[in-house]
């Protein structure tokens, strides 16, 4: 079990556009899921994206198939492991909603997404993934390749007078749940 550091906001290497990975089920990618899975669990957190731990190739882990503490309302989303992801919106419907990352830590805002997507790509073995879903599913699926694009989700964000301090924003939720 390998829990490794988790890049911040401010770090240039969570602003490149990450490496497409070009073989499958290889040790070295089995060791990368690993220490991704092993990273986000230890963090609670509702996905993790290659380039947060300082890795630049388009490999994202998210779900957990049970309830995350850190989201206890939110529909449960399958352990999903996805590479080369392309993510094709649905219609033109936007949900807005509150969003936290593992690299801005202590901080929500309120991000806007498309309801619905399409994303297809590879699982670590090179098994084809290609999944319709929408809500809080898209929009973990949306926020998690955007780290694959060099995009964090204040850079997503339109109206900075609800982007603060979780614990001032939801003053309930406790400090190990406050990323
Ligand atoms: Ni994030």
């Amino acid at each position: 079990m390998t829990v490794r550091a988790i890049l911040k906001m401010g770090d240039p290497r969570l602003l490149r556009i990450a490496q497409p990975v070009t073989q499958f089920d290889t040790d070295e990618l089995h060791l990368l899921l690993t220490d991704l899975l092993d990273t986000m669990h230890a963090a609670n957190g509702a996905g993790l994206a290659a380039p947060q731990i300082g890795v630049d190739l388009q490999m994202v882990v998210f779900g957990s198939g049970q309830p995350n503490p850190r989201y206890p309302q939110a529909p449960v989303v399958p352990r999903t492991v996805l590479i080369n992801p392309v993510v094709t919106p649905l219609g033109d419907e936007e949900q807005l909603d509150w969003e936290g990352c593992l690299s801005v830590p202590g901080m929500r805002g309120m991000v806007p997404r498309w309801g619905r997507v399409r994303y297809t790509g590879f699982d670590v073995w090179g098994e084809a993934i290609d999944r319709t879903v929408d809500g809080f599913h898209a929009r973990v699926v949306q926020h998690e390749c955007d780290h694959l694009w060099g995009k964090l989700y204040p850079m997503r964000m339109r109206d900075f007078t609800q982007f603060g301090f979780t614990e001032v924003l939801f003053p309930g939720i406790s400090a190990a749940e406050d990323d």
